[in-house]
């Protein structure tokens, strides 16, 4: 049965509170409301999008009171080198679990960090708002400090400011600051809002430097600061905030870079003559024509 609740913004869909709990995932709720294993004071809510209040509502879950959510944590770590960013590792190696206060609460890791990389690492319990950082519609921009060998060239630099294509593909523009040259060696800013797998590195590797150091300064709304190496701290409220910003931000659909229309165009033909066998230009322009009013019959 559906319900009509009206009342104001403290209210949250359903499916939605009872993820949060951390019974269940989103989805999995939802299925569970279908089958009407899910009451709300006293009767089954079959509605998606039926919205509750989970202070005031009583919720019960196959016959369960819902527990409440757990507080949100958010909790920023400056990862050494030499820490695996996860929070256990089948190697044994050291991982960032090993840099929090053992109390604190259940969090995970927002993201990667290399196992040589340093940095700031953003963990927490909130998955929606891990979801966001990492989803790449939401464009969360992460700032590195990169030592590379050698000094880069005027035209490294615009290549990977334009973009530049990768085994997994293109990238999108990065925002480059040559920082300082250290002998034969150099400090550059690297900002890119993607995060493929040890990205940062293979960019510079498709520009013939070798990555020497590489130190995350900035997440999203979030700056490592003065934040001591292998030492965390709990996110102010206004950095919070910050983040859950992020949710309600617009997200802009992202504009094809030249890199990533030739990826696009080769990504497709080779689709195409995977599928189909080689196609001369002319049967595949045959397959897009309009169709007349009478080859739909
Ligand atoms: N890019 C990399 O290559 N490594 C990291 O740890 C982060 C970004």
């Amino acid at each position: 049965m559906g319900m009509m609740l009206s009342r104001p913004p403290t209210e949250v869909r359903l499916q939605k509170v009872i993820a949060r709990s951390g019974i269940t995932s989103r989805r999995q709720a939802e299925l569970l409301m279908k089958q009407g294993r899910v009451t709300v004071n006293g009767k089954a809510v079959t509605v998606m999008g039926t919205c509750v209040d989970p202070k005031r509502d009583h919720i019960k879950v196959n016959g369960r009171h819902l527990k409440p959510a757990p507080p949100d944590v958010f909790l920023m770590v400056n990862k050494p080198a030499g820490y695996v960013s996860t929070m256990k590792d089948p190697e044994h190696r050291p991982t960032v679990a090993d840099l929090l206060d053992k109390k604190s609460v259940r969090t995970f890791p927002v993201g990667r960090l290399d196992y040589d990389s340093e940095g700031l690492l953003l963990l927490t319990n909130n998955g929606e708002i891990a979801q966001a950082c990492l989803h790449p519609r939401f464009h969360v921009e992460k700032t590195y400090l990169v030592k590379i060998k050698g000094h880069l060239s005027e035209e490294a630099l615009k290549k990977l400011e334009q973009g530049l294509t990768l085994e997994d593909g293109a990238t999108a523009p990065a925002r480059v600051r040559k920082v300082r040259k250290v002998a034969v060696n150099s400090w550059i800013e690297l900002t890119i809002h993607e995060g493929r797998n040890h990205q940062v590195k293979r960019m510079l590797q498709a520009v013939d430097h070798l990555v020497l150091k590489l130190k995350r300064t900035k997440f999203g709304p979030l700056n490592l600061g003065n934040l001591p190496l292998g030492n965390s701290r709990h996110l102010t409220d206004r950095e919070t905030n910050a983040l859950r910003d992020l949710l309600h931000a617009p997200h802009e659909p992202q504009k094809p870079t030249q890199a990533n229309k030739k990826a696009l165009w080769a990504k497709s033909t080779k689709k195409r003559l995977t599928k189909h066998g080689a196609k001369t230009s002319q049967q595949n322009r045959v397959k897009h024509r309009p169709r007349r009013p009478e080859e739909s019959l």
